[in-house]
């Protein structure tokens, strides 16, 4: 299957909120509201298979040298085709563009981020996400998510 990835526009927003909503009722993503995506949306980027976004990911910074892949997911039917993995290497290419040497994530899927040459760190080392997210998490002290980074070189 080939995907095309890009940067998203305002275009994108009623799509996208489609997307996480249908994850965030699953509880694998935060849910965003249209407001927060418009604002936002020069995070994101896209993937597309024949013009039809089918998944969607983002980045956001959490210190000087350190980002978070946030909103990655990919539509049911498209999953398993090496999309995700393309929407990783685009971002991890925008990481590099704006000379961030650090990308993490906090996943439920470790072993996707493993394959695209992550490691499971512990979540501590990132007290830039601790001391601002997690702390007004609900789940803040059974947090089961599973921390991953990546250096770029
Ligand atoms: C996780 C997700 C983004 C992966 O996207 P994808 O396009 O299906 O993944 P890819 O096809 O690029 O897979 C790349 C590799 O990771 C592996 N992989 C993907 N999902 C996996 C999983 N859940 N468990 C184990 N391995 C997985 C694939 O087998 C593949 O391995 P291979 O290269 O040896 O064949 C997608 O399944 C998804 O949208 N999940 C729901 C949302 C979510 O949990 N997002 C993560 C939030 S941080």
């Amino acid at each position: 299957m080939q995907a095309v990835c890009r940067k998203a526009t305002a275009d994108d927003v009623e799509i996208l909120v489609e997307l996480i909503a249908d994850y965030a009722a699953k509880g694998i993503m935060l849910p965003r509201s249209r407001e927060v995506l418009l604002r936002q949306i020069d995070t994101f980027v896209v993937a597309e298979v024949e013009g039809t976004v089918v998944g969607c990911g983002s980045l956001c910074r959490l210190g000087t040298d350190l980002v978070e892949v946030r909103s990655l997911g990919i539509s049911e039917g498209y999953k398993g085709f090496g999309i995700g993995s393309k929407l990783i290497d685009f971002l991890l290419g925008e990481a590099r563009e704006q000379r961030i040497p650090k990308v993490m994530a906090l996943t439920y899927e470790a072993r996707f981020f493993q394959k695209n040459g992550f490691t499971v760190v512990d979540k501590e080392i990132f007290p830039e996400k601790v001391w601002t997210d997690c702390v007004n998490c609900p789940k803040q002290h059974a947090c089961d998510e599973i921390a991953v980074l990546k250096t770029l070189n």
